[in-house]
């Protein structure tokens, strides 16, 4: 699937921020360790979610959304094997492995896929569920993970998001304490921490490095909000900047800090209030140098997208990436435009201002694409991304969001 983009009117708008995509994933196979029904609101309906309640409906679940409120209430017994190869598409379909094993002890799973960002091994996960007492047969279709699980103390190498929230999910129904020292504290692990919460899980030092779980035996049913999505506050804080401005709702301005000081310190002009932000561009910006990592450092996910303004901005720009070997796929397509930026080892040197002209350009990745369309939107030509179906995985609804700011967004199939 390609889309044709360009700028065509730009103007600010108040744009509405979805629910958390990486929330919204763990949060929906967390529903499997409760024996009741759960009620999510604020739910982001794009295709990765769409893919994991595919797959909850295959093992013994109903689900349904009306209004970005999802109801999940099992229906029969939950199968333990796992035959839906679109697990393959996606990251967040290895939170299964986690709520299986705390649910009934043990899983069948073709090997979780996700975004190519370089090596993204699952080490973490599986010793943490051998640490539990599990086994783990892997072949190469499947994986096989089983065993009678018992509560203990897990020390992470790095704060892994996916390795915390799979040994919360694996370790709040087990007897007995497990200790996660060295837990990741992005906001969407505390977001799982307050829904295991509210089914009535014991978990002390949310938000903390170190998380102390209390077995319990049953998780009661639920409704709980998902937190917004600030990759997609900061991707259109970004388009913001790129333009005259953006006015934003539905998000939360604590878990923006390093996005909104790095464009406060390049020039831009932010005001947040309640659930408001906005931003405005009255004059020239000045160069960033960004160092990303865990949170609450700038975060992986929001790198491509600042590398585009970069190439908007006099000077030159750093952007220094710690978490993934392959962040920045989408450099050959900036280049076709006219970019001036290299990558020298994890450093992304980007040399503006430059001119971009409209091109052919091709996403490997979700944010990549994101990137790409924030690249064709400094162009009054059309703009052709390849691949495009990729963004679909992680914003809701950028099509009508784009065109309510004065953007030309035309898919062809
Ligand atoms: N890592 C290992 N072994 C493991 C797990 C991770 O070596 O067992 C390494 C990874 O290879 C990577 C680093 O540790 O270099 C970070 O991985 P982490 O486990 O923290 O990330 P993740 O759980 O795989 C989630 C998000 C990503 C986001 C990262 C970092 C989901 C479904 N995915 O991935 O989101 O980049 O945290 O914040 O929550 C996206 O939304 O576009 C996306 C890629």
């Amino acid at each position: 699937m390609k889309a044709k983009v360009r700028e065509k009117s730009y103007h600010d708008c108040v744009i509405p921020i979805s629910g958390s995509k990486n929330s919204a994933l763990p949060m929906i196979c967390a529903s499997i360790l409760c024996d009741e029904e759960v009620v999510l609101n604020n739910i982001p309906e794009i295709e990765d979610t769409k893919v994991l309640l595919e797959i909850m409906n295959s093992i013994g679940y109903h689900v349904k959304i009306i209004n970005h409120t999802l109801t999940i209430q099992p229906i029969k017994k939950i199968k333990w094997k796992i035959k839906n190869e679109k697990v393959k598409n996606l990251r967040g379909s290895y939170y299964f492995m986690g709520a299986l094993l705390g649910k009934i002890g043990k899983l069948k799973i073709p090997h979780p896929g996700g975004c190519s960002l370089g090596e993204r091994p699952i080490n973490y996960h599986l010793d943490a569920f051998r640490n539990m007492n599990a086994t783990v047969k892997e072949t190469k279709k499947y994986l096989k993970i089983e065993g009678n699980l018992f509560a203990t103390t897990h020390e992470l190498d790095f704060p892994s998001v996916g390795a915390t929230i799979n040994i919360l999910l694996a370790s709040v129904r087990l007897n007995g304490t497990t200790i996660i020292s060295n837990a990741a504290t992005e906001p969407e692990v505390t977001d799982v921490c307050h829904f295991l919460t509210s089914m009535g899980a014991k978990i002390s030092g949310i938000g903390t490095k170190c998380l102390h779980i209390e077995g319990v035996k049953k998780l009661k049913k639920t409704e709980y909000t998902i937190i917004p999505d600030r990759i997609e506050a900061g991707t259109f804080l970004i388009l913001g900047a790129l333009h005259e401005g953006i006015t934003l709702t539905n998000v939360d301005a604590n878990h923006l800090k390093s996005i909104l000081d790095v464009l406060r310190q390049c020039g831009c002009e932010i005001t947040c209030m309640n659930r408001m932000i906005s931003l405005k561009k009255t004059k020239p910006l000045s160069p960033f140098q960004i160092r990303i990592g865990t949170y609450p450092d700038f975060p992986t996910d929001l790198g491509p997208q600042i590398s585009v303004l970069g190439t908007q901005i006099k000077g030159t720009s750093y952007i220094e990436e710690t978490i993934y070997t392959k962040r920045f796929s989408h450099i050959s397509s900036l280049k076709a435009m006219g970019g001036d930026l290299y990558l020298n080892q994890n450093m992304l040197h980007i040399h503006g201002s430059t001119t971009l002209h409209a091109s052919e350009l091709y996403s490997y990745d979700l944010r990549c694409s994101a990137a790409l369309v924030l690249a064709a939107t400094c162009c009054h030509d059309f703009s052709t991304i390849h691949h495009i179906e990729m963004l679909f995985r992680g914003y809701e609804n950028i099509q009508k969001k784009l065109s309510d700011l004065g953007i030309d967004f035309e898919l062809i199939r």
